[in-house]
């Protein structure tokens, strides 16, 4: 069975291991300080597992995923989709009317959770990762998950 996802508390929980689950899923990987900081700035929060997490901030009637990341071996079992449901339930109870992400265009396993998940596209970025384009995907709120 997968461990729990839970709220992140900066003031109990550890910031290397997201710093460690970061490293293991993106080439720039952020450092404990700038997760920090991140988690600093109001309207921001994580949700997290063992073997994920997901940073989130609101702002107005706006919610932004900031990054997502499941370790490699624990892919494929739902916790992706687990870390955005709770990041946009939170984002909702915030005052969040729609919830926003930046993915890039050569990332399948994500456009396809994000897709399951109800997100429809509604902008492009040129070369937004290391010169790779983005699409920009929005969900409305309170999100109707099947
Ligand atoms: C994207 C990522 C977070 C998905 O996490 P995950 O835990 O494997 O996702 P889930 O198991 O919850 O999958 C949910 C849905 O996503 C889709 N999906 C996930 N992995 C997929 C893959 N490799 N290929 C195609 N679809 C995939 C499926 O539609 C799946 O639904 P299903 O269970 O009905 O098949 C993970 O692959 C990851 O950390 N990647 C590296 C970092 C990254 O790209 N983050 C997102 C940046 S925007």
């Amino acid at each position: 069975m997968s461990a729990p996802v839970r709220l992140f508390d900066p003031a109990a929980d550890s910031l290397a291991d997201l710093a460690v689950l970061h490293a293991a899923s993106f080439d720039a990987p952020w450092n404990e300080a700038a997760l920090a900081a991140l988690l600093d700035t109001p309207g921001t929060f994580a949700f997290h597992s063992r073997d994920g997490f997901v940073l989130a901030r609101v702002a107005g009637d706006e919610a932004e995923i900031l990054t997502l990341a499941v370790a490699p071996a624990a892919r494929g079992q739902g916790l992706g989709r687990a870390l955005m449901l709770e990041a946009a339930n939170r984002s909702q109870e915030l005052g969040a009317a729609a919830l926003f992400l930046e993915v890039g265009v050569a990332n399948p396993a994500a456009l396809a959770l994000y897709a399951g998940l109800g997100f429809a596209n509604v902008g492009a970025r040129k070369g937004y990762y290391d010169g790779q384009d983005a699409a920009v995907l929005r969900l409305p709120l309170p999100a109707k998950f099947a």
